[in-house]
């Protein structure tokens, strides 16, 4: 038995990690994702982002994107396709080329079709747009946003169900979580696609969470009531939401105490989407916090994951397993 199979016998569709293929590959590491017990699903953590994928106009570089589209099919493993257009991880050819509102469309076009065209069929999801919000939810100015407006999201919906139709389409943020501004912001982006007519399935919470206040952020990862509101703000309106990005960091060094109370963190999450029918699946950020992104990018922070550096399951594993067991 694993967090996947328990999902799955739970009416849920997956649990999931994001992966990145390292060179040489970690056996530690792929013993752990490749045990379909647990993970059902993978995440591309970077190959699939427009700087991995068309790092020129026109020139693109599959060769990651599809090791992740080969490794999945091996396992059978469903993909959650991340991401298509986004601010970051964009190359300065896109985020500074000046072009017009009708040349910047087209550009997005041309990128959609390629690559979600290349991995049409094997992507059970995709993260069509990724972060277009600020935390008091209004739209972040992006060359996207500030060149061709708001309609720049339903306008990549519309060519990512045009070229994949089969693929569940997200929009996908972080600080969803928390029921506030944010949050009404993500549900009015569901409501502004559906109204040019355009289809949205799922809203993906991103859940970059803390367990304890940190340095950086005030913010715990809030009670299950909050987060399975926070939920339902999306789920009314007829789409699916999951967890695509879990990770819940601490202050370092870690004591047993903080790990326990990481550990009710997870479970609150895990909790809160068992309770939402329409939340559909979980994907935590990576494996092992040897390989976490957190350390680097919030200092004196870390140990965000479910496996030590030591490959070794924490207790956020037991409590998500017993929390996914018990609903
Ligand atoms: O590939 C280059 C390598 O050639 C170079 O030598 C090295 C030196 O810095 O950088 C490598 O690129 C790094 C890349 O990950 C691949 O490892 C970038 O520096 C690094 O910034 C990048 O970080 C990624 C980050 O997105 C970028 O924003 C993280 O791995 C990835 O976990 C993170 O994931 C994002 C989600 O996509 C969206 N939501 C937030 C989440 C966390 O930031």
């Amino acid at each position: 038995t694993g967090l996947h199979t328990e999902m799955i016998a739970k009416g849920k569709n997956w649990f999931g990690a994001a992966l990145t293929i390292r060179n040489p590959v970690d056996a530690q590491e792929r013993a752990i994702v490749d045990n379909y017990a647990d993970f059902g699903s993978i995440t591309p953590e970077n190959a699939m982002k427009w700087e991995s994928t068309e790092p020129s106009r026109g020139v693109f570089t599959f060769d990651g994107a599809d090791a992740i589209r080969d490794y999945a099919a091996t396992q059978k493993k469903q993909i959650h396709c991340h991401n298509l257009v986004w601010h970051s991880q964009l190359p300065l050819w896109v985020s500074q080329g000046k072009f017009d509102n009708a040349t910047l469309i087209s550009i997005m076009y041309d990128h959609i079709k390629a690559v979600a065209g290349r991995y049409k069929g094997s992507c059970t999801r995709w993260d069509v747009v990724n972060e277009a919000l600020n935390e008091d939810g209004t739209y972040r100015s992006s060359v996207f946003y500030d060149t061709i407006g708001e309609s720049f999201i339903p306008l990549a919906f519309k060519f990512a169900s045009e070229i994949d139709p089969n693929a569940k389409l997200y929009y996908n943020d972080y600080n969803l979580e928390y029921n506030n501004a944010k949050t009404d912001a993500a549900a009015r982006i569901v409501a502004l696609v559906k109204s040019h007519g355009v289809k949205i399935q799922g809203v993906g919470f991103q859940a970059h969470l803390t367990s304890e206040s940190t340095p950086t952020s005030a913010a715990v990862t809030p009670d299950q009531g909050v987060l399975e509101a926070a939920l339902k703000k999306m789920t009314v309106q007829g789409v699916n939401v999951a967890y695509t990005e879990l990770d819940v960091r601490m202050n370092t060094p870690v004591t047993p105490a903080k790990q326990a109370a990481q550990a009710e963190a997870y479970a609150r999450v895990v909790r809160s989407c068992m309770a939402v029918e329409k939340c559909e699946g979980i994907t935590i950020w990576g494996i092992t916090d040897k390989y976490s992104w957190i350390p680097g990018v919030f200092i004196g922070e870390g140990s965000a994951l479910v496996w030590d550096e030591n490959y070794k399951p924490k207790p956020a594993y037991f409590a998500m397993l017993k929390a996914i067991q018990e609903s």
